[in-house]
């Protein structure tokens, strides 16, 4: 009996998972590493996905994030600010 209705359940479970995996994927929660490391520690990295700003308004955040205390080398902020410039970059 309990046997029985598993099986009448399983393969459609299964089956909806199959089908709804890619959609639950392509909603994850964006995730870059170098954000990760040097913008998601005084406050969440989503606070920086969340945000568009002109190349202007993203060099002003990232003066204001080191006079708050951000640690970052030359060749490391050249790679956020290239992240940031190509994602997350307001249209004008
Ligand atoms: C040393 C701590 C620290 C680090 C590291 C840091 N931030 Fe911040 N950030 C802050 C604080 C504190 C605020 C709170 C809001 C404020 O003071 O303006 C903030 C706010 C922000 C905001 C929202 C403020 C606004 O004007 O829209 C953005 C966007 C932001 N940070 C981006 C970044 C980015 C990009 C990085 C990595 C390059 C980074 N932060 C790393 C401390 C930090």
């Amino acid at each position: 009996m309990h046997g029985r209705s598993f099986r009448g359940i399983f393969p459609g479970a299964l089956l909806l998972l199959l089908l709804t995996m890619p959609l639950l994927l392509s909603c994850r929660q964006e995730s870059i590493p170098l954000i990760e490391e040097k913008c998601g520690t005084c406050h969440s990295a989503s606070i920086v996905y969340e945000t568009r700003r002109s190349e202007a308004g993203w060099r002003q955040i990232m003066h204001g994030m080191k006079v708050r205390g951000l640690v970052i080398s030359e060749e490391e902020e050249q790679r956020v600010f290239d992240i940031l410039l190509t994602d997350f970059v307001l249209e004008q």
